[in-house]
């Protein structure tokens, strides 16, 4: 396990994870993520997402931004090697859980268990524990830390729920669609990005 100095570090470790605690995961530190942490982030989003650049900005605009948002960073030798966020899902202005997205690893760190570990620790965690989380991706990747297919509400950038999963969620008699965080209804374009 990586060695830590735990007067120095301590305010700064949220969780200490080893090989043994998640397959063959290599020693990391999930911490909450920090606005110090954002070049780092975007860095780590452009590489994840490449060629595309609008993950990086998406992130930025809510990290700067004044609306509720979650982030964890995962920390291999001191770097960032994955990151996850989280923003307020609503129906119409009422909070009703929280979005994930988006959830990258460094590509040179994909499939060594970062990204699954940063979403077991932030779904453990306050204040996302026992609250409902939806994540508009890969079912299959989802739905094996508890994500599943529901029908209501809908996703405005999916609306048949193909690849909308929730977790912790009681679906409502009532159809509405699920709403998110400003930024993310900007377009490409009025991101400046086209
Ligand atoms: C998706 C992503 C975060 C997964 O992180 P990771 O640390 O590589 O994932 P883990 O090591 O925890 O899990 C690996 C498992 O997930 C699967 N997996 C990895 N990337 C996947 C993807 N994009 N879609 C579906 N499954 C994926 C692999 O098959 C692997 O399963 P296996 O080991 O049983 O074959 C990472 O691949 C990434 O950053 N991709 C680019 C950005 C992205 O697409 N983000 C998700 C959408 S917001």
């Amino acid at each position: 396990m990586e060695k830590i100095d735990p007067v120095t570090e301590a305010p700064k470790i949220f969780y200490l994870l080893n090989a043994e605690d998640v397959g063959h995961c290599p020693p990391m530190i999930i911490r909450p993520a920090t606005l110090q942490d954002l070049p780092e982030v975007k860095r780590l989003l452009d590489a994840a997402f490449a060629p595309s650049l609008y993950e990086s900005t998406l992130v930025e605009l809510i990290m700067t931004g004044a609306e509720i948002h979650h982030g964890w960073v995962a920390l291999l030798d001191s770097q960032i090697a994955g990151f996850i966020l989280y923003s307020v899902a609503t129906n119409e202005t009422h909070p009703i859980g929280w979005h994930l997205a988006p959830l990258a690893v460094l590509p040179e760190a994909q499939r060594q268990g970062i990204g699954s570990a940063l979403v077991a620790h932030s779904l453990q965690s306050p204040p996302l524990k026992e609250e409902p989380v939806f994540v508009l991706g890969d079912p299959a990747y989802y739905e094996r830390f508890g994500f599943s297919p529901f029908k209501t509400p809908t996703c405005p950038y999916d609306p048949g729920n193909e690849h909308f999963r929730a977790l912790r969620w009681q679906e409502t008699a009532t159809p509405f669609t699920v709403g998110y965080t400003s930024a993310f209804q900007l377009t490409a374009q009025q991101l400046g990005l086209e």
